[in-house]
């Protein structure tokens, strides 16, 4: 079986007029299903590069990145999160599920069920005949998850997605969205939030600054669906693991 991610030697540089920008790297990267990886590090220190060398976007300039051992095609195997939604304003919300599953090649007949179990496995069962402007940003964001996940990828990327939504609104949806890396899905997520990283990560990796390479890549083993997440928030072991990540950060930059 390949590896679910497997990046290596992973290099890239920006070609601009003024000359390469090294961004990454070099990395070496594995992910296997199951697995909810949290990316943080200073601003600039290549995590978006890396979600956008997953996802196909950006071709590494050296090395070797495959997804299920072929290199990754835009829009297959991926899923994508932005920190924005970047939804269809003039689409309603069940219209929006619905456009992805066409480019996922779904059925006609099949789309309104599946449009239904998307949209009510992000907790927003009763909002499809909405337009996008009668919503709030906190569903707006799971509509753009529901989106990602329309195509069923085996990869689920997310760039900061909860970065413009309020405290009580992100603690939800961080809440909902730990379960996502469960089966035969793994997650990437972006942040600055420590906080964050340790709350939802089954693994943590910190990025040096640019161009980013592995500081530190630390499993995470908390008691996550056994106790509840406040608990789970106010754990003694919590507290540490936080401690670690923010030394690690800190060190990035001094
Ligand atoms: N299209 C581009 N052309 C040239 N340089 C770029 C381009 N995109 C990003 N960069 C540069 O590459 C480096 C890494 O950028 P990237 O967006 O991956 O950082 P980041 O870690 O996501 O930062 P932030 O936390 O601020 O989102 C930065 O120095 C950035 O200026
Ligand atoms: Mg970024």
């Amino acid at each position: 079986m390949p590896e679910l991610v497997d990046l290596r030697a992973v290099e890239h540089a920006y070609r601009t007029k003024a000359g390469p920008v090294p961004a990454l790297g070099p990395l070496d990267l594995r992910v296997a299903a199951g697995e909810f990886v949290v990316v943080v590090g200073p601003s600039g220190s290549g995590k978006s590069t890396l979600l956008r060398v997953l996802a196909g976007f950006e071709r590494p300039s050296t090395g070797d990145i495959t997804l299920l051992g072929h290199p990754p095609v835009p829009g297959r195997d991926v899923g994508v999160v932005f920190q924005q939604p970047r939804l269809f304003p003039w689409r309603t919300v069940a219209g929006n599920i619905g456009a992805a599953l066409r480019w996922a090649d779904v059925p006609k007949p099949n789309r309104p069920a599946r449009t239904a179990e998307l949209l009510s496995s992000v907790g927003l069962g009763d909002l499809g005949t909405r337009r996008i402007w009668e919503i709030s940003g906190g569903q707006q964001q799971r509509v753009a998850i529901a989106r990602a996940l329309a195509a069923q990828p085996r990869l689920l990327l997310m760039d900061e997605p909860f970065a413009a939504l309020d405290a009580l609104t992100r603690e939800r949806l961080q809440e909902d969205v730990r379960s996502l890396a469960e089966g035969d899905r793994a997650v990437v997520f972006v942040t600055h939030s420590v906080d964050e990283a340790v709350f939802l990560g089954t693994r943590i990796i910190v990025l040096t600054d640019r161009p980013g390479r592995i500081a530190l890549d630390l499993p995470i083993d908390l008691p996550r669906h056994a106790v509840p997440a406040d608990e789970l928030r106010g754990s003694p072991q919590y507290a540490a693991l936080r401690g670690e990540v923010a030394a690690a950060v800190r060190a990035t930059v001094s």
